[in-house]
């Protein structure tokens, strides 16, 4: 996959590995479209990275993602990569039921529904492209779950399953399907309850990901494991308990 002049939306481009990846993109003469829920994040963005273009909006939402794919298409017709990587991650205790669940956002509607109908979207308009990518940021929490934020593991683990048969059903098409996959990554993403806990381990910085993601796309490589995250995925398979084990210490306990 070329890693220039192409045109790219990064949903969640405002902070973290998205605005990393953001940063390398632009660097290489691609055209960066930037979505998110906060209008100051947006700006601060901007503010970095003056090339950026920027869009508010909630990605939960199924009419703003209509509106989303509208303005792409329309004010930037030649879109042909879409990431997706904005997403949240809670702990969720099910021994507290139904209250402790439905007590923030939606992990499901963000991580894993969002991406979904996004996809549902572009596809039909990036199959006309001579070359376009869809690129899906999951977690090493997707092969091996954490169980103090069971949903995000579980929309992670759903989102890596619906890119290897999304990959499978576009083969002969001009799409390629990627997933990015991170290890532990010091970005704000539940930052609150990582202090709270007092882990330990704040992970690798985002522009370490958003490099080898860059690395990845131009080598075709459409499985990324990044860092740690290639060792887990030899180990889950080989000794999945001892690996729910290793993590679930390593990261759950302070
Ligand atoms: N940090 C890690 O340890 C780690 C590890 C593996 C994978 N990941 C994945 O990497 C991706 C990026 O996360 P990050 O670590 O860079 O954290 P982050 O800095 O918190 O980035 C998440 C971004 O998603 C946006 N977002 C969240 N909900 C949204 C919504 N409903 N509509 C539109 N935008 C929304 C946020 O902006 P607003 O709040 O302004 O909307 C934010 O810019 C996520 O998918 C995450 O699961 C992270």
């Amino acid at each position: 996959m070329k890693t220039t002049d192409n045109t790219i939306l990064i949903t969640g481009g405002a902070t973290g590995i998205g605005l990393e990846l953001a940063k390398e993109f632009v660097a290489k003469n691609n055209t960066v479209i930037i979505c998110g829920r906060r209008e100051a994040k947006l700006s601060e963005a901007k503010k970095i990275l003056p090339q950026v273009i920027t869009y508010q909006c909630d990605i939960s939402d199924i009419h703003q993602r209509r509106k989303l794919f509208e303005f792409c298409t329309q004010e930037h017709p030649d879109i042909n990569i879409l990431v997706n990587n904005a997403g949240i991650q809670r702990e969720i205790n099910f021994l507290n039921g139904e209250a402790d669940y439905l007590s923030g956002d939606s992990e499901i509607a963000i991580n894993f529904e969002a991406c979904i109908h996004l996809i549902s979207l572009f596809v039909p308009y990036f199959s006309k492209r001579s070359e376009a990518a869809i690129v899906n940021v999951t977690s090493g929490l997707g092969i091996v779950p954490l169980h103090i934020t069971p949903v995000y593991c579980a929309t992670k683990a759903g989102l890596h399953s619906f890119s290897v048969s999304l990959r499978s059903q576009l083969q002969n098409t001009s799409i390629k399907v990627f997933e990015l996959i991170p290890p532990i990554v010091d970005t704000e993403l539940d930052r609150g309850a990582r202090d709270r806990r007092g882990q330990k381990d704040k992970g690798i910085k985002p522009e370490i990901v958003s490099k080898e993601a860059l690395k990845g796309l131009s080598n075709d490589q459409l499985e990324m494991p990044v860092g740690i995250v290639k060792l887990l995925q030899i180990g889950s398979r080989i000794a999945p308990s001892l690996f729910l084990k290793i993590i679930n210490k390593k990261v759950a306990t302070p």
